[in-house]
């Protein structure tokens, strides 16, 4: 069933650059950078990846991301990235990155943006593999903040298709950025979000009413919500549902909850994707086959959601 999983075409929609770091690339980078690690080795890193909730992980994946530096450096990442797609046959990705994850520490947005710009190009040139990128608001920073990163960001406009919003959900519901989303749609932008991983049903709807996003990322507490289900059934809202992120960050206890299945199955349409992959355990067709080793997900749902999730693009 992997080999078959592996095999089938789909789109990650739902990935953030800067959780595809993996160890061995974040020591490389360090050495190559001259920063010193509080982690002896790849293997104590690697062993830190254990998470009660999101902010756990967050700290580390924002600690991570301190090797990020040059504009080789945001290159070698995407790279490494694309790399894996091609092996997964990943036809098409729209990836998230974190801007003011960068310019915090003082490096330029251009470097970020062109490290990753050029190797999505020759992703899609060298590799076949169609993309488009989506620009993540940090919501633990202000409203003020993600103003200034849509500032930054203007000059660079045909590199981005969308934004988004990440970081700790609880306590930043979607009505905070509710202006800065308002003028990234007059400047031309989609927009989507992340609600209702460990945030309320409630965020869901200001996502979709306030911040008119395309799409949702994660969403799978709509389940608590049956006029919310029944929204997202009727006009076809897709999520970018992340299994092992969830079952990493306790969302859910065990894979063997996870209401994926039964949200395809009532209608909904779920997606299937990696969130972090080099900290939550593996790529998409990982996440694919978690779902058939727990849930018994069939080949005829596999399908479903591989379609899903072509359908779901924001660019063709
Ligand atoms: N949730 C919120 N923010 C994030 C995540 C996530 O799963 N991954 C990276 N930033
Ligand atoms: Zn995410």
């Amino acid at each position: 069933m992997y080999d078959w999983l592996n095999a089938l075409p789909k789109a990650e929609l739902h990935m953030h650059l800067e959780g595809s770091l993996e160890p061995e690339l974040l020591f490389a980078l360090a050495e190559r950078n001259r920063i010193a690690l509080p982690w002896a080795d790849v293997e104590t890193l690697r062993s830190a990846y254990a998470f009660n909730n999101l902010q756990e992980f967050l700290d580390l994946y924002y600690q991570g991301a301190d090797v990020l530096r040059t504009e080789q450096d945001f290159y070698d990442l995407t790279w490494a990235y694309l790399q894996r797609c091609k092996a997964q046959n990943v036809v098409h990705t729209e990836p998230f990155f974190d801007p003011q994850t960068h310019t915090d520490r003082g490096i330029p947005f251009e470097v970020v943006l062109n490290g990753i710009s050029q190797a999505l190009k020759d992703g899609r040139e060298q590799l076949g593999i169609g993309s488009g990128l989506i620009l993540s608001f940090l919501r633990h920073l202000s409203e003020e903040q993600a103003q200034q990163t849509l500032d930054q960001a203007l000059p660079w406009r045909d590199a981005f298709i969308a934004v988004g919003l990440d970081s700790s959900e609880k306590g930043h519901p979607p009505s905070k950025f509710q202006r800065v989303f308002d003028r990234a749609r007059s400047e031309g932008f989609l927009t989507v979000a992340h609600a209702g991983e460990e945030g309320p049903p409630e965020y869901i709807w200001e996502a979709l009413d306030l911040l008119k996003v395309q799409r949702i990322d994660h969403g799978v507490r709509a389940i608590e919500d049956e006029r919310l289900m029944q929204r997202i059934i009727d006009e076809q809202i897709p999520l970018t549902v992340c299994p092992l992120s969830n079952t990493k960050l306790c969302v859910f206890e065990h894979m063997g909850q996870h209401n994926i299945l039964d949200m395809l199955e009532r209608g909904v349409k779920v997606t299937v994707n990696s969130d972090d992959p080099a900290y939550f355990g593996g790529y998409i067709t990982e996440n694919f086959h978690a779902l058939h080793t727990h849930l018994g997900m069939t080949q005829d749902q596999a399908r479903r959601l591989a379609q899903n999730s072509l359908d779901a693009r924001l660019v063709r």
